[in-house]
């Protein structure tokens, strides 16, 4: 007999979910161009093993496929798929599937799917979301191309996905790039949400002077309440461990540069050329950046240790009134984060036609995926309530809570900047907030520079059309 579905590249990621398809009973073939990893990965797993098919050649998994062919790619994002897909396409016959399962540039997704058109294959772009653990017991999974292909695709991605209250996390949302689009600005939100958690525990460790396994207890601690979600819970995990070698805490030895591979800066590129102001993801991205010069930092940390700050970094304090500032602060900070995330891709379903399901994005992100909570299942109500909703923030469901934490955040913000505590991403969320709110602003200013040196002409609130004003030399 045939297999449903057959994986190719066995890494962490197209292993794990090789495994939880062959768990929900599919026949699944395997394939890695290393072959004997494939084997491994049957080897390694005897009770799944009925269900687990390693082939030695591309054309021996082609032909162990059941027709239509459904193929899951899962090799590293970029040329490697390209590479891939070559090597696919003369074994394929029309009607037949062929998935992305990693993290690719939905660029290139469009791209591919356009390369594939005329061929009668259909290639679906999908975003897998939840790592190792995630892709092994229930991902969530975002899922872009032919809609007719999604019908084919259901009884299998179903049962793999993560569940929320016993619903999948899995939805087709759109054409072509839509599935990775949507996964990429998933990355962004989680790097915002990221580097907000990692400036809070800043000001409690340069602030408070708390050391990692009571910051621990704090984040377990709203880990019950309104911030409840997995990074939350992860920091705490991260914060209560201890190094063996030193007895220290684990994240006092671990070194302050943070990586990334792409899909963060991905958001924040896609949102500029929407013209959408995401400055939390921005600031996350930028965050990153700034943390991997750290030679450099220590060195303009003796430039300016003489540099007077108004506030000592003591002015924030670990007690209960100071705790509640800050998870107030935190969870206002994050509602306008996962706004912006929002508002990008509501722009980008415009500019791509894609007609992304905003509400259904938020649920199938309940659970499975690293920025899992029920907050998103607030995001989810707040859409489905037949409203148009042009940002979350107009949205009542979030429009109160903002207005209550509003003021605890602007007291973190300007109390950091005052004691000399950087915080990026909450100001970045405080200053859009003051800035989103606010009918009238500032640019009036800068077209009329725009006017004097460039002639780029402005409008006038009482007269219609472009206007050019002859303005005095300079
Ligand atoms: C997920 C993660 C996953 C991975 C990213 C981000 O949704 O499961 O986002 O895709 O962790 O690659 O990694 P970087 O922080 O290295 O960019």
């Amino acid at each position: 007999s045939k297999a449903d579905i057959g994986v190719i590249g066995m890494g962490t990621m197209g292993a794990m979910l090789a495994l939880n398809i062959a768990e929900e009973g599919f026949a699944t073939a395997l394939f890695n161009r290393t072959t004997s990893k494939a084997f491994g990965v049957r080897d390694d797993n005897p009770d799944l093993a009925a269900n687990l098919h390693p082939e030695e050649t591309l054309e021996g998994f082609v032909a162990s496929l059941k027709i239509p062919r459904v193929v899951l790619i899962m090799v590293n994002a970029g040329k490697p798929v390209d590479e891939q897909i070559e090597h696919l396409k003369p074994l394929l016959d029309a009607g037949d599937i062929v998935i992305d399962g990693g993290n690719a540039d939905f660029n290139d997704t469009v791209r591919r799917n356009r390369a594939m058109e005329g061929s009668g294959i259909h290639f679906v772009g999908m975003g897998v979301s939840g790592g190792e653990q995630g892709a092994r017991h229930g991902p969530s999974i975002m899922v872009g191309g032919d809609k007719a292909v999604w019908e084919r695709l259901q009884p299998i991605l179903e049962p793999v996905a993560a569940k929320y209250d016993g619903v999948p996390c899995v939805a087709w949302l759109g054409t072509d790039g839509a599935g990775h689009f949507v996964k990429t600005i998933h990355n962004g939100i989680e790097y915002a949400d990221m580097q907000m958690i990692a400036e809070i525990y800043g000001i409690l460790r340069d602030g408070a002077g708390m050391a990692a396994p009571d910051m621990a207890k704090v984040f377990a601690d709203w880990n019950t309440r309104g911030l409840s979600s997995y990074l939350i819970e992860i920091t705490a995990t991260v914060l209560a461990e201890t190094d063996e070698e030193t007895g220290k805490p684990l994240v006092d030895v671990i070194v302050d540069e943070a990586g990334q591979k792409g899909t963060g800066r991905w958001s924040v590129i896609e949102a500029q050329k929407l013209g959408i102001g995401a400055t939390t993801l921005e600031s996350a991205v930028s965050a990153r950046g700034v943390s991997s010069r750290r030679e450099e930092r220590a060195e303009v940390e003796k430039i300016y240790a003489d540099a007077k700050t108004h506030l000592p970094a003591s002015t924030f304090k670990a007690d209960a009134e100071g705790l509640t500032e800050l998870e107030e602060a935190l969870e206002t900070a994050k509602i306008i984060a996962y706004a912006q995330g929002y508002a990008i891709m509501a722009a980008a379903s415009l500019e791509w036609k894609w007609d992304l399901p905003l509400g259904v994005i938020a649920r199938i992100w309940r659970a499975g995926c690293i920025i899992r909570s029920s907050f998103l299942d607030d995001i989810a109500k707040a859409y489905e309530t037949g409203e148009t909703v042009i940002n979350l923030l107009q949205t009542p469901t979030f429009s109160g809570r903002v207005s209550k934490g509003q003021a605890a955040l602007r007291r973190v913000v300007s109390k950091a900047a005052l004691a000399g505590v950087p915080v990026p991403a909450l100001a970045a969320a405080l200053s859009y907030f003051d800035d989103y709110r606010r009918a009238r602003g500032t640019a009036n200013l800068v077209q009329g520079q725009r006017d004097l040196f460039g002639a780029h002409t402005y409008h006038r609130f009482d007269k219609q059309g472009p206007q050019h004003h002859i303005w005095p030399a300079v």
